[in-house]
């Protein structure tokens, strides 16, 4: 598919728009599997911004270094080494897409993706990644922050039910027993964390169009993405 570009009118100022979709929202509201869904059909590429923070999360948790050693934090970032590859996340070449998702890295993932030296990292690889193009990015600051000239920005949001009804049929169908109350108390706790942190908090873009897929099947949303990028590419 040809290249395209818009410009964008920014205070006098014009800037070609990158075509890229941001999509970005609270923990649970299905912004993974909507992304990969829509950079399916486009034919583009799919970066999932919140298993980078996990895997750093993982790498400060192996090393054993506290977050306030700066110096320390400073060495492991210089050598960290985050890839993805066929929707798996590698950490030093291993695949570390399952360790990734445990308890104790998503509670340690919320302080560390807090760090403002984290992002900066982070935000300087995810930045070297997508800067081309034809990428569907989510997360939590990818049209604020991380890709400000994205053609299309999503901010993807659901009730905090809805999301954890979701989540408990998800852990449900992986043959587990949840409680439906943790799942709800966990998602508020990380909502409320994301949305109150110093560093880029969670916030809609200006430029960024709200979907409430609260009453919404998958097939919808990512319906409704695909079309608002193909009005607007
Ligand atoms: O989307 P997720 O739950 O896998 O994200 C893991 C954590 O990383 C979550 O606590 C929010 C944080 N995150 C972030 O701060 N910025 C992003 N761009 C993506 C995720």
């Amino acid at each position: 598919m040809e290249r395209r570009e818009r410009v964008l009118q920014n205070g006098g100022m014009t800037a070609p728009a990158l075509p890229l979709i941001a999509l970005d929202g609270p923990s649970g509201v299905g912004k993974s599997t909507t992304a990969k869904r829509v950079a399916a059909r486009l034919g583009w590429q799919y970066l999932d911004t919140g298993a980078m923070y996990r895997a750093a999360a993982l790498a400060v948790h192996r090393s054993g270094i506290a977050l306030e050693d700066r110096a320390a934090l400073e060495v492991l970032l210089a050598g960290l080494d985050l890839t993805q590859n066929a929707g798996r996340m590698y950490l030093a070449g291993e695949d570390v897409s399952d360790a990734i998702r445990s308890p104790e890295i998503t509670l340690l993932v919320t302080p560390v993706s807090a760090d403002a030296r984290v992002r900066e990292v982070l935000v300087d690889q995810q930045r070297r990644i997508g800067n081309l193009g034809r990428w569907v990015v989510d997360g939590r600051d990818i049209g604020t922050v991380v890709f400000t000239r994205a053609c299309c920005k999503v901010f993807l949001t659901a009730s905090p039910e809805a999301r954890a009804r979701r989540r408990f049929l998800e852990l449900e169908a992986k043959g587990q027993t949840p409680d439906f109350d943790a799942v709800l108390a966990d998602l508020n706790r990380r909502d409320l964390a994301d949305s109150t942190r110093a560093a880029s908090p969670l916030c809609k873009a200006e430029d960024a169009t709200e979907l409430d897929s609260s009453d919404l099947s998958l097939d919808e949303v990512v319906d409704w993405v695909v079309a608002k990028h193909l009005a607007h590419p």
